[in-house]
This record gives structure tokens, C-alpha cells and sequence, in this order.
């Protein structure tokens, strides 16, 4: 695979298809001024900068290398920190400002400040706060950082030269890895498809290939869970996924969006969504992960799933030739079990847009705001028309061992008066729909307390009584 590296073609072979680009790095490359802190993508210190061709120039975006595999760089850009040379006018204010102490989580943050500054993916119009919301530093303190990246202007920079090297390994075809795994004794094998086409065709031959978007979750399985993947399918290039379709009728996605790709869509479908996506995980992760990806994991406590249930969203799935369309509450089967059969693979989904007027609220609760995964996500779609609940659609995550609509406290809504009297018997419907369990995020009684303590909240707020989740929390 062929990625370039401060203006210098890298051609590697026998490379392991799931080597992270960290230990690509610091053990091949001998880079060592990109750290390891947590290895799962939390804390920001090995965030490098990645750059692809889209038309006449390059798109960079801000990742965390420790959970990105190599061949996703494949006809890509790389900078990290030693390409900027000691001399970034980031480097300059971190260091007049005081912005580093043991200096651990410094190259990350610089390359965060930086990718900032070139006006990187998912940076523009948020403040530095929110950019660097997925780099930790546990000495400094913030205030010096920010007031750092606060003081670099935005400066373009000037690509001539990558856009000339990345036409030169741009590449059609899928690339194909095989790797002789000393350890397991066997031959594993790595794909990287640039076509839907191509893309369906390996997985009919590799029906149990391990598909990669973002590799957000996946990423964590190998240096956290140490899995062993045989088979791996990258699908992030594969342009026909990475489709945003907006139309009267609603947002199609396609698969392989990336959150920071798809959130300006998202916020002008509603605003609830836009707000959303800016609690997923730091800039690196909505840089990297797809929606696609949080629906096809699975996940009891992914953010997406609540929120586009609620809004009807469906899901095409397709296999070879062949698609098919589903509400997207029917893909969720049971914990860690999807209705994507041998061979198949998620190819968009599809978001209606809200009625105007809809009552839409979606909530999530972690215990930290930024950059953490929720205890609980609650959303909800009224229709309220002269007084009378004539639509709703509420689903949870957090609550049960999928994401999971909330019908009996639907039931307990439609076509009574939209009253206190009728918000507390749906809150008492709850209990039919969910027993949801006792975990670190949070207790089965929490879980239970705040899901109703959301939709009195969405009663209170809509009749005039602004209140806050603490309060209702008992916080
Ligand atoms: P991948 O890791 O590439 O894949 C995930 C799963 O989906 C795999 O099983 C893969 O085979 C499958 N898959 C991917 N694409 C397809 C497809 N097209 N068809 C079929 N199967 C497919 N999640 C949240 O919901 N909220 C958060 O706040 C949040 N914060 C996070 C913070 C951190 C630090 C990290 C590391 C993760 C966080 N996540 C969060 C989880 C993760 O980012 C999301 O679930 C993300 O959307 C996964 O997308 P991905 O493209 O990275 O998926
Ligand atoms: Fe912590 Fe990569 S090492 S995010
Ligand atoms: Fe020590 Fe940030 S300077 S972790």
C-alpha cells in the first residue's frame, strides 16, 4: 500500500492489515512524537493528520491514529507532528503561553490546533473548545491551550505538491493484502474496495470478511480485545457509500458518511440532530466513524439508532445485485444480533424529514458532556394537533439490549389530551417497554428514574417550564 508522508511516497508490503498507523509510526517509521495514551481513541495524544484527494484539492481531517489500520491510509496524505518541523506558529503559542507541562498529550493537541488552523474537517465555525474536545491533558489545564489555539489565524495551506503525489497513487482497483501471521500460523487477508461493485463482489467471496468504516469500534476489538481479524474488508474509500442526498422527502446517507461529513445535513434536517452528532465522540472520532458503522455495530447504547428510529429512518441493506429496505428498529434483533444476513452489507439509510410542527427532542446522558458514550439516549417525535397526541414515535438507547422503540408509552400518548395526566401514565408505560440493567454508565433505577424524567421534560418545556436534566435527575 502507498501513502505519502511530507511530500515522500511510502510503498509498504507484508503489512499486517490491522498494524495501526500509531505502531506504523513509532516501531516502523521510528516517529515517536505521536504518543500513545489510551490506544482506544479517548484521549487525543496520538491524533495525526490525513489528507485525501476530493477533485482539485485535499480534504484533512484530524484522527486518532492508534485506532486507524494501515491500509486506510492507502492513496492518502499523512502529517504528523515532526512534519511541521518545530516551527508551526501552533508549536510557537504552546509554548509562549505555557500550553505544556509534561508534554504527553502536547503533539496531539499541536496536530489538533493545527488541522484547526488549515480548516480541517469538522473544525470549521466551532470553537477551539469543541475542536480540541477529544484531546485530553491532565497537568496543564486548559485555559493556556485554548487561549493558544485561539491566537493562530487560519491559514490555508498550500497542497500543490500533495495533490500532484496523491494523483500518482490514486489506484481503482481494490487493494489486496496478504499477511503471513508469525504468531496465529495462518494467512490473513486485508481489502480495500473503492466501488459498491467491488465491495459486494469480495464480500460474496468473503462472506465472513470482517467489514471497516471508521474502524471507531472495530479499531478497539485488536488493541484493546487483542482479536485476531482473518479477513478484512475496508470500506471507507468505497465512494458510492459516502452519498449525502438532501430532497424534500428527507436526508439519504450513505453507509460510509463520516459524522463530520454528515453534520450539517443532519442539523438542517433538525436541529436536535445537529446538536446530537457534536456529543459523538471528539473531533478525531466524528473525523473517522460512520453512521453506518453505529447502526451495523449494533450497540444497545449507540447515539444514532434512538434518534433516527424516532424520525422513521429506514435502512437499505444490499447483497450482490440484490437490496432491500427495512424500517430501521426491525434491524436490531437482540444484544450483539442484527438482521444483516451472510453477504450483505448496510448501503444507506434514509432519514424523512419531520413534519413541520413535529415536537422533536433528543437527549443524551453521560457523565461527562464531551467525548463520552451514553447511559442513556432518549428520543422523541410528537405530533400534537389541536390538543391531542396524533403521532408519536419515542425509542431509547441505554434501556434494553438494543436500541428499542418505546410503543406501550406511544400508546399510553396517541389520541389522548397532551396533559400532565396523560405524560405521567406514558411515563408509567415505560415500564412495560424496558427493564433495562445495572452497569458502569449507570444504575437500572437511574435508567428508569431519567427516561420518564425526559419525556416530562419534553411536557414541561412544551408547556412553558424550562427545567434541567440535573434537576430532574435528582443531580
Ligand atoms: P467500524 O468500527 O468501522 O465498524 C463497526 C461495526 O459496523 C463493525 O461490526 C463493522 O463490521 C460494521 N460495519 C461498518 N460499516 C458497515 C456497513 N456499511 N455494512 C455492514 N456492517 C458495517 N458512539 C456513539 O454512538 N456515541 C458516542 O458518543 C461515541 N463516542 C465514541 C468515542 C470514542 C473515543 C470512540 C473510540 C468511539 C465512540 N463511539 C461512539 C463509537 C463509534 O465511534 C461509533 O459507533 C461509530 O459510528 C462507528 O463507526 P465506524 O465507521 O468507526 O465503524
Ligand atoms: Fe489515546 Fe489514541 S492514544 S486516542
Ligand atoms: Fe501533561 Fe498535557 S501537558 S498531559
Amino acid at each position: 500500500m502507498r501513502f505519502v508522508l511530507d511530500g515522500e511516497v511510502h510503498d509498504l508490503t507484508g503489512i499486517d492489515p490491522t498494524m495501526t498507523v500509531l505502531e506504523l509510526l513509532r516501531y516502523r517509521l521510528r516517529r515517536t512524537g505521536t504518543k500513545e495514551g489510551c490506544a482506544e481513541g479517548d484521549c487525543g495524544a496520538c491524533t495525526v493528520l490525513i489528507g485525501a484527494l476530493a477533485g482539485n484539492a485535499v480534504v484533512w481531517r484530524a484522527v486518532n491514529a492508534c485506532i486507524l489500520f494501515v491500509p486506510m491510509l492507502d492513496g492518502k496524505a499523512l502529517l504528523t507532528v515532526e512534519s511541521l518541523g518545530g516551527s508551526h506558529q501552533v508549536q510557537h503559542e504552546m509554548v509562549e503561553r505555557h500550553g505544556s507541562q509534561c508534554g504527553f498529550c502536547t503533539p496531539g493537541i499541536v496536530m489538533s490546533l493545527v488541522g484547526r488552523s488549515m480548516g480541517a474537517l469538522g473544525t470549521q465555525g466551532l470553537p477551539v473548545a469543541d475542536v480540541i474536545a477529544g484531546n485530553l491533558c491532565r497537568c496543564t489545564g486548559y485555559g493556556p491551550i485554548l487561549a493558544a489555539g485561539e491566537a493562530v489565524p487560519m491559514t490555508p495551506r498550500d497542497d500543490g505538491a500533495t495533490i500532484a503525489a496523491l494523483r500518482a497513487i490514486a489506484r481503482t482497483e481494490p487493494l489486496a493484502l496478504s499477511y503471513a501471521d508469525p504468531l496465529s500460523g495462518t494467512t490473513r487477508l486485508g481489502f480495500v474496495a473503492r466501488t459498491e461493485g467491488q465491495l459486494a463482489a469480495l464480500l460474496v467471496d468473503h462472506p465472513d470478511a470482517r467489514l471497516v468504516a471508521g474502524a471507531t469500534d472495530v479499531g478497539l476489538w485488536v488493541t484493546k480485545q487483542h482479536r485476531v481479524l482473518p479477513t478484512v474488508i475496508f470500506i471507507g474509500d468505497v465512494a458510492d457509500l459516502r452519498g449525502i442526498e438532501e430532497t424534500d422527502a428527507g436526508l439519504r446517507l450513505g453507509a460510509g458518511v463520516r459524522y463530520s461529513e454528515a453534520w450539517p445535513a443532519l442539523a438542517r434536517l433538525h436541529p436536535a440532530l445537529g446538536e446530537l452528532v457534536r456529543r459523538i465522540g471528539g473531533t478525531q472520532v466524528r473525523n473517522s466513524g460512520t453512521i453506518g458503522g453505529n447502526i451495523a455495530n449494533g450497540s444497545p447504547i449507540g447515539d444514532m439508532p434512538p434518534a433516527l428510529i424516532a424520525l422513521g429512518a429506514e435502512l437499505t441493506l444490499r447483497c450482490g445485485d440484490a437490496g432491500r429496505t427495512l424500517p430501521l428498529e426491525d434491524f436490531f434483533l437482540a444484544y450483539g444480533r442484527q438482521d444483516r444476513r451472510p453477504g450483505e452489507f448496510v448501503e444507506s439509510v434514509f432519514v424523512p424529514r419531520p413534519a413541520s410542527g413535529a415536537l422533536i427532542r433528543v437527549d443524551k446522558l453521560s457523565k461527562r458532556f464531551d467525548s463520552d458514550i451514553s447511559a442513556v439516549c432518549g428520543a422523541f417525535a410528537l405530533r400534537i394537533e389541536e390538543g391531542r397526541v396524533a403521532g408519536a414515535r419515542i425509542a431509547f438507547g441505554g434501556m434494553a439490549g438494543t436500541p428499542q422503540r418505546a410503543r406501550a408509552c406511544e400508546t399510553a400518548l396517541i389520541g389522548r389530551r397532551w396533559n400532565e395526566a396523560t405524560v405521567e401514565a406514558a411515563v408509567a408505560a415505560l415500564a412495560d417497554d424496558y427493564r433495562p440493567l445495572t452497569d458502569v454508565r449507570g444504575s437500572a433505577g437511574y435508567r428508569r428514574d431519567v427516561a420518564g424524567n425526559l419525556l416530562r421534560r419534553l411536557w414541561l418545556e412544551q408547556a412553558g417550564e424550562p427545567i434541567s436534566v440535573l434537576a430532574l435527575a435528582g443531580g
